[in-house]
This record gives structure tokens, sequence and C-alpha cells, in this order.
């Protein structure tokens, strides 16, 4: 071989070499990213292909979702894990407890870089501020769902199980708190909510405003939120086995007190009141509220409204009934709040600031 054809070929052999070497450093810089599968539509079947609403939610193993998306294995080193199979009305605190003490231990290890875990839509907001408020690391948790399943010609599943992924797999979303990432959107845990029954666009955070996009395989954040979360925040479910228990009234015209005065009865040892308006008490309920607290039960007006904040000593006077106001939270995130809350304290001032807190 003549010299310069043997140069030619060494630099040949040398190109190959360091394509393969860099394929390899890329391949190690990936982030490792667990998903932890819990069920929902994002795992359902349905009967035909339009199939979009009577479907089976809870069918497809994680196995089988991460199968569908070969795409993944391009933004993160992948691995999966099927926590639960379920559909997420029949979510409860003691999977939530299961669900906080598995992505805690995942996290402590440096070799996880971040989570995604894959919910049904119906209950995905309150799952996502639990661990918003229990999660003790900063790295990233994202959840997500999809509102079609697998089988329609519409599933969202797989490009929001991509989106999720590539967010968890982000420097970006590194000490956001517990996100959210649906139809293209990245939003906050303790604010966003469920708008639509069927719709892909259902999650929103309306008038405090979502985070931001993921686009052409990039998070995009506008906005954080301001309250405190995960690592920074109070509670600690590491020894837990199960919450006070929290119920929601819920108001409106003609109601009477025969639910709260059960709930009471029950056991509750929290009551949310979910108050037309501004968090008004109708009369027969006050009264019931008020027996219910001379007896120890911790009481928060919260607001069926959906936007806005629930006013301390506006439509009661919180002071003088030892009350605690719910600020912005809805009914179902100050059931959480007030569940984690009473397992530190029961004094409703401290209450109180944990829920201009977190
Ligand atoms: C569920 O919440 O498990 C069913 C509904 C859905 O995931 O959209």
């Amino acid at each position: 071989m003549s010299y310069p054809q043997t140069a030619r070929w060494y630099t040949a052999l040398l190109t190959c070499a360091m394509l393969l070497s860099s394929y390899a450093g890329a391949a190690d810089k990936l982030a490792h990213v667990t998903i932890l599968a819990t069920g929902g539509t994002i795992a359902g079947s349905g009967a035909t292909s339009t199939t979009t609403v009577g479907y089976t939610a809870a069918t497809v193993g994680v196995d089988s979702l991460i199968a569908a998306v070969p795409e993944l294995a391009k933004v993160a080193d992948v691995k999966g894990e099927q926590v639960f199979q379920i559909a997420s009305e029949n979510m409860s605190n003691e999977h939530w407890l299961k669900l906080a003490k598995r992505v805690n231990t995942l996290l402590a290890d440096p070799a996880v870089d971040g989570i995604v875990i894959t919910h049904g839509t119906d209950t995905l907001e309150e799952t996502a501020y639990f661990l918003d408020l229990t999660v003790k690391s900063h790295k990233p948790v994202v959840l997500v769902g999809a509102m079609r399943p697998g089988t329609a010609l519409s599933a969202d599943g797989p490009i929001n199980l991509y989106n999720a992924v590539l967010l968890a797999a982000s420097k970006e979303a590194i000490g956001k708190g517990v996100l959210v990432a649906m139809n293209d959107q990245i939003h906050a845990a303790r604010d966003v909510t469920k708008t639509n029954t069927s719709t892909p666009d259902s999650f929103k955070t309306p008038e405090l405003g979502m985070l931001g996009y993921i686009q052409g395989n990039k998070p995009y954040f506008y906005h954080v939120s301001a309250r405190k979360h995960t690592a920074d925040t109070e509670f600690d479910v590491s020894k837990l086995d199960a919450l006070p228990q929290v119920d929601i009234v819920y108001g409106y015209a003609n109601v009477s007190p025969v639910a709260l005065n059960a709930l009471v009865a029950a056991g509750a040892k929290g009551i949310i009141h979910a108050g037309v308006g501004d968090g008004s008490l109708a009369t027969p309920v006050k009264a019931g509220l008020v027996a219910a607290r001379k007896q120890g039960v911790l009481i928060v007006r919260s607001s069926r409204v959906g936007q806005g904040i629930v006013a301390r000593n506006g439509e009661a006077n919180d002071d003088e009934l030892d009350f605690v106001a719910s600020d912005t939270l809805n009914p179902q995130k100050a059931r959480i709040l007030l569940m984690l809350a009473l397992t530190r304290t029961s004094d409703s001032k401290q209450i109180q600031r944990m829920f201009y807190t977190y």
C-alpha cells in the first residue's frame, strides 16, 4: 500500500474510533430516569380505534408502555417499575405513602437522575401535590397521564410519556418541585387541575399559570412556583403507615349538615368545607362545623369555585371560630395539606401558617 493510501486508511480508522467513542460517551451522558407506572388511561385499552370514552384503564404494563415509545432511548436511560395497576379513582392514602417512600428511596440513589410517574388523570393532580410535599429531593419528578387510551386514533400517551421523560432527564427541571407534563405543557403540582372530563387539553393552571412548554425536544420554563416544596417542606412520611382521616363536605343551595355530621361521627380528624363563593358557610352547616371544632376536629374553609384566595376572616370569622382558610388550594389539595399538617401538629395557627407556605 502506498503512503497516501496508508494515511487515508489510518485517518478513516481514527475517525471511526472517534465517532464510536463519542457515541459511547453520549450514551454514558444520558440521564437515568425511572418510570414508575401506576395505571390509568395512559395504560388503558379500548374496543376500537375510535373508542375515546368507555374504555378500560390500567391494562397495559410498564414494559409495553416503554416499548411503545422507542424514542425514549434517545433522551434517557430508562428503567420501568410497575408500582400499582389501578384506575386513579382508587388511589388511596396508602398508595400515596408507598409511592412517596419508593420515590424517596430511588432519588437517594446517585444513579437515579429523575422519576416519571404514569398515572390516571382523574386524581393525578392530588398525587402530584402529595409528592410535592413529601419528596425529599430536588431531582426532577414528573407525573404524566393520557386522556385517550393507547388504542385510540388520537392517543396522547406516547407523546406525553416522551415529553415527561425528556423533562425528568433535563437540568432545567431540577429544583422546580413536582411537575405535571401533559399536552406539551409543564405545570406545577400545587396549582394544576383537571378541567375537562375528556379532551386532551384537560390539564390547566388557570390564573396562576403553567410553568412552561416542551417543544422541539426541549423544556422551556417561564415561571416557577413561589410556594415551598419537596426537600424544603417540614413533612416526613418515611415512618408513616397511615394518615389522619380528613374528608370533604360540599356546599350547595339547600345543603343540610347530614353528610358533615356523618363524617365527624365516622372519626374525621379534619374537614375541608368546599364552600360556595369565598368559602361561605350555610347556617346549619356552620353550626355543625362549630360543634365539630369544639370536639377537636380541624376545619378548613375552601371553595368550590376553583379560582381565587379564600380570605381569612372574610365570609366567616376564622379567628373567633378557630378555623383555617385554604388560601388558593382547591378542596382536594387542601385535604392533602391538612392530612400532612395533622401529622405534625393540631395547632390551628400552625396549620394556617402551612396553608400560606405550601
Ligand atoms: C384514571 O384516572 O385512572 C382514568 C382516567 C384517565 O386516566 O384519564
